[in-house]
Order: structure tokens, then sequence, then C-alpha cells
């Protein structure tokens, strides 16, 4: 029996699901603070148990009968290390044979001022006798991401990092790395480094974003206490722009760079690319994704900038149609036309989501994208799929 913690959360679930795909669903638990959001996860079959890093008793439950444990670090700076001890002393006594454990990158010796919770934790949990497997997550993509379509409609990307480097990967390499872990032998009382493959600056990142959206978006560099308080004015509580600065700050001296390839190794594949995480963060996902192997509908709806006629964009549609659309795999049939106000509206049919996907992957090299997505207001983009 596996239980992993925190799993109503963003990279809790991407494990559940990922352990799907190698062990049953009756051998995954699926340890929460909250069991009645997890709806969700009681329908992949997985058994839901209730886990508060805030009440004890709840943890020791949680671990009754579990062989390891995935202890994904809690959320409150300040609060973690309280929380965390007390999952690591009830799975010690509950008998769990391993745990593992969500740490941060060179978490031993960072000076970043989250390091010191996970720093600490990491020294509870050798001191516990418990065996451990420790995951020092590098940044998430998605901390870049996230915001990435209020900075596009803004026409800049703020923060205070100037020219520091991150290498970041995609929450979904860090979960495949702790599907990894727990499911293979030779992963015992080890600490692994994870980061992304590649690292990129700000600009860098500004400059990628530019490249997709088909216009420029600045990255505008400015003093901490500057981009501090436009980051409260947005209404974020004080301590969460206490650990965005700090980030941003110490990654001038290097402390979320990284070469270490721990996490591409352990996933047995590439780290996902800046490139790839900013078009899925482009892309909108429907609510209920369609299953693969059956027929879905893309619809693409969008509004041509004002300066460019229907008549000029048809070329390039048509063009797209033909020399890229039309060729991908698991193609069945397209139609577009505009609608009123510029606005314009195209209808593919694929034989699976995985044709319609890889078909929105490849398009930004697509003969004629880069003339298509000049025509486009980039913000009014909307992509759906629908299907059963
Ligand atoms: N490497 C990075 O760049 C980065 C960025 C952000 C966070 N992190 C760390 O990585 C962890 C996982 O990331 P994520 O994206 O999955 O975060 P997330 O989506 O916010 O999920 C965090 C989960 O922790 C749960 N949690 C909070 N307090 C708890 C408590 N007292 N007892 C039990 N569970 C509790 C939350 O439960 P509810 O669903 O009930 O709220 C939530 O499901 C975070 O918690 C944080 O420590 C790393």
């Amino acid at each position: 029996m596996i239980a992993i913690t925190g799993a109503n959360g963003q990279l809790g679930k991407l494990v559940v699901k990922g352990l799907l795909n190698v062990i049953p669903a009756d051998e995954i638990i699926a340890a929460v603070r909250n069991p009645e959001k997890s709806d969700d996860l009681r329908a992949l079959g997985v058994q839901v148990r209730e886990a508060d890093y805030d009440r004890p008793e709840t943890l020791l439950k949680a671990f009754e009968g579990v062989d390891k444990v995935l202890l994904i670090s809690a959320v409150v700076p300040g609060e973690r290390l309280r929380q965390h001890k007390a999952a690591i002393s009830a799975a010690k006594q509950a008998g769990v044979g391993v745990l593992a454990y969500t740490s941060m990158l060179r978490a031993d010796t960072s000076r970043m001022t989250l390091a010191v919770e996970h720093r600490e934790t990491e020294r509870y949990l050798k001191d516990s006798g418990l065996d451990f497997i420790i995951l020092r997550n590098g940044w998430y993509l998605e901390n870049n991401t996230g915001a990435l379509i209020p900075a596009i409609e803004q026409g800049a990307i703020i923060g205070s990092a100037g020219q520091g480097r991150f290498a970041s990967a995609a929450r979904a390499d860090y979960a495949a790395a702790a599907v990894s872990v727990l499911t293979h032998p030779g992963h015992t009382n080890k600490t692994y480094e994870l980061a992304g493959d590649e690292s990129f600056s700000m600009s860098e990142f500004a400059e990628a974003v530019s490249k997709q959206v088909g216009r420029t978006i600045a990255y505008n560099d400015m003093p901490p206490t500057k981009y501090e308080s436009i980051l409260l004015s947005f209404g974020l509580p004080k301590i969460i722009v206490d650990v965005i600065i700090d980030a941003d700050v110490k990654s001038l001296s290097g402390e979320l760079n990284s070469s270490s390839n721990d996490l591409s190794q352990l996933i047995g594949r590439s780290t996902t690319t800046l490139s790839d995480a900013i078009q899925a963060a482009l892309t909108v996902q429907p609510a209920v994704p369609p299953k693969e192997g059956l027929p879905v509908i893309e619809i693409v709806t969008f509004t041509l900038k004002p300066s460019v006629t229907a008549a000029q964009f048809i070329l390039v549609d048509r063009l797209i149609e033909a020399e890229y659309v039309s060729k991908c795999p698991g193609f069945l049939s397209r139609e577009s036309a505009p609608g009123p106000n510029n606005t314009w509206l195209a209808i593919i049919h694929w034989q699976s989501v995985g044709s319609a996907d890889a078909s929105m992957k490849g398009i930004v090299t697509a003969p004629g994208a880069d003339k298509l997505m000049s025509m486009i207001v980039p913000e009014s983009m909307g992509m759906t799929l629908y299907g059963w």
C-alpha cells in the first residue's frame, strides 16, 4: 500500500494518476485534509483517507497498513516543520516501511528562506530511523506559466530576478519522479536533486512567450521593493509575496539553477521544455477532458486584429489547413468562418484527444503559423475539446 499526502493538491493528484499506470487502484491511498473534496479521486478507484497535518490522530489512522508514504510538503511557511514532523512521527508509529519527502533543491546548503524548514524536515526524517527517499524538487515551471494570461494582457512579465537562471521542471515531471522511486527498488535512503534539463532567465522566458503569442512581451526587471508593492497591490498575502521575492533575489546567486540530471534519469525522458509549458498554459483545458480513443471536436475561437480583414486572413487560414492541420494524424475534417466584430471560429474533428493535442503542439512550427499568430489578438484565443 502506498499513501500520498496532500493528494487533493495539484502535485498529489498527478502522483496518484501516475501510480495508477503502474499499480492497482486498491494499493493506493489518497491521504487528504478534506475527504469531502475528493470525489474525483474516489472515481479513480483509490481509497481516500483523512490525513490532516494539524490533526496527528488522522495521520496515524491514514498510515495504518501502509508500506510507503509520499509526504508532500505542506503549504504555509512557518507551520510546515511542525506539520512535517507530525506526519513523520505518525508514519514511524504506524510502522511505515519508507517515507519519501518532497524537499527543495540543495535544501542542505540553500540560502533560500524556504530551505530552512525543508532542511530541518530532512534532518528530522533521517533522525527518525525511518527509511527515507528525499526528492529535492526544483522550481515548478508553472510558477512562471501560471500567471501568463494576465502578464500577456499587461504586455509584460515583471520580477526581480535579473539574469538569475531557473532550472525549472513541470509538476508532472516531479510527479513522475515520485512515482518512479515509489514503485522501483534501489531508492531507499537516497537523496535526489531534481531540476529541469534546461535553465532559463526571465528575459529568455519573456522571449519564449513572445514567440508563441506573436508579439513582444517584455521582461521588466525591477528593484525588489517595487516588485513587492506591486504583488501586494494584486492582493497576494505578504507571506507568499516574501517567498516570491526571496526566490527571485536568490536566483541571482544561482539558488534555483542546477545542472543535475537526476530528474530526467528517474523519469526516463527529458523534462518538460519551457516552450511546451508555455503552450500548455496558453491552451484552455476542458473541465472534463474527453476520453482518449474516442472522436473529439475541437472548437477554436479568436478575434482578428482590427487591421486584418477576413479576406486577408482566409488565405493564411486555408494555407494552415492545407499544409498542416489536414496532414496531422487523426485529422477528420475542418471548417472555419468569420463571425461578428472580426471574430473567427474553427471547428475541427479529430479521431482522438491524442491527435488533437499532437496537432496543437506542432502548430507553432507549422508553415504560416507565425503569420497566422501575427493576425490574431493573442489573448482572444480560446480552444476547447468536446467529446465523450
Ligand atoms: N517547487 C515549487 O516550485 C513549489 C511551488 C509551490 C509549492 N511547492 C510545494 O510543493 C507542495 C505541493 O505542491 P502543489 O502544487 O501540489 O500544491 P497545492 O496544489 O497547493 O496542494 C497542496 C496540498 O496540501 C494540502 N494541505 C495543506 N495543508 C494541509 C494540512 N494541514 N494537512 C494535510 N494536507 C494539507 C492541501 O489540502 P487542501 O486541498 O485541503 O487545501 C493541498 O491539497 C506544496 O504544498 C509546497 O510545499 C513547491
